[in-house]
């Protein structure tokens, strides 16, 4: 069956925009999550404290929190690697994180310079401080289905690490396909090789078309947090061929066709996706945005 309904964690101020080529000034990002708030969003990641020379985009992580406006009932989670991006996150009053595990070794050296096996050294002592804090933790797992360097990731060598991660206290495993090669029959085997697929979500990266598709197959095996970024924007910068993720406008038109409720206003998010356009000088590769969008 598929669930009445779903929580779409929302991730384009920080995975949107961490592969603009473009430095989008600090004014704009705040106003973005504002927007984003306004059409319903309960959850929206709003930067990255990592360091600035690795994501000269989300640079200014501590201005952006500074001018936001929080508003009850919206959580506001940011990515931190390590103790150092803690510090800075804590210092901000940040209540919710997400640390980003690779599940291969070539991708944990090229995004976070450690190996499969020391990446845990790493994340340990931030995500026991930052429960320690009241600090809600969030955990991906990238590279879930494969890799541009090594090809297909065995589902054991993802369950392992996931399950390491979920092990640490992490309260939900996001299951990154950060170059969107997954298939949905790759997505069931690998969410049912997990002992609780209540904790899991899923990131897709839409290089591949996949993105939709996949979601539905998650859906059917118990998922019911979906990530996905305003407009489709997005990528990394560390993994060669990764494009956009999965559109919110594209995933919330699915859903309210499957009868099931997100509390999002498509309007309001078709509209946003317009106005970052034109500041990002680029137009949305969702194809929701470009049949709804007025003009
Ligand atoms: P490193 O070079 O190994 O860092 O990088 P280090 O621990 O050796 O420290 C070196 C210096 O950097 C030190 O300064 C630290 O203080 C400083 P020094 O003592 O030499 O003056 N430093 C920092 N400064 C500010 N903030 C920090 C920080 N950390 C260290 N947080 C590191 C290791 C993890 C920091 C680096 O590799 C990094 O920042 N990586 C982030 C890469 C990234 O953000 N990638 C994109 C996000 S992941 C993604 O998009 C995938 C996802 O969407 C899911 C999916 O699609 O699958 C989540
Ligand atoms: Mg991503």
């Amino acid at each position: 069956g598929l669930p009445q309904q779903v929580t779409v964690y929302e991730v384009g101020p920080r995975d949107g925009l961490q592969n603009e080529a473009a430095i989008v000034p600090v004014e704009v990002k705040a106003e973005f999550i504002d927007r984003l708030a306004d059409a319903g969003h309960k959850v929206i990641e709003a930067t990255s404290f990592v360091h600035p020379k690795w994501v000269p985009q989300l640079a200014d992580a501590e201005q952006l929190l500074d001018r936001l406006h929080r508003r009850p009932g919206v959580r506001y989670p940011v990515l931190v690697p390590n103790e150092r991006g803690l510090d800075r996150a804590l210092e901000r009053g940040v209540d919710e994180i997400a640390v980003f595990a690779s599940a291969t070794e070539t991708f944990a050296a090229k995004n976070l310079n450690r190996s499969l096996e020391s990446q845990f050294e790493m994340f340990e002592p931030v995500v026991a401080r930052a429960l320690e804090n009241g600090v809600r933790v969030r955990a991906y797992a990238s590279m879930c289905f494969g890799d541009p360097w090594e090809g297909p990731t065995p589902v054991s060598q993802v369950v392992a690490v996931g399950e390491r991660l979920l092990g640490l206290g992490c309260y939900e495993l996001s299951l990154g396909d950060t170059i969107g090669v997954g298939t949905p029959g790759h997505v069931t085997a690998l969410i049912e090789a997990f002992t609780s697929p209540d904790k899991l979500a899923v990131h897709f990266h839409d290089t591949y078309g996949q993105a939709l598709g996949n979601t539905l197959a998650a859906l059917r095996a118990g998922v019911t947090t979906v990530d996905a970024s305003t407009g489709g924007i997005g990528g990394c910068p560390y993994a060669e061929s990764a494009t956009g993720n999965l559109a919110t406008e594209d995933l919330v038109w699915m859903l309210r066709g499957l009868g099931i409720e997100t509390g999002l206003d498509l309007d309001k998010l078709v509209a946003t996706s317009t106005w970052l356009a034109a500041r990002l000088g680029r137009p949305s590769p969702s194809r929701v945005v470009q049949a709804l969008a007025k003009g």
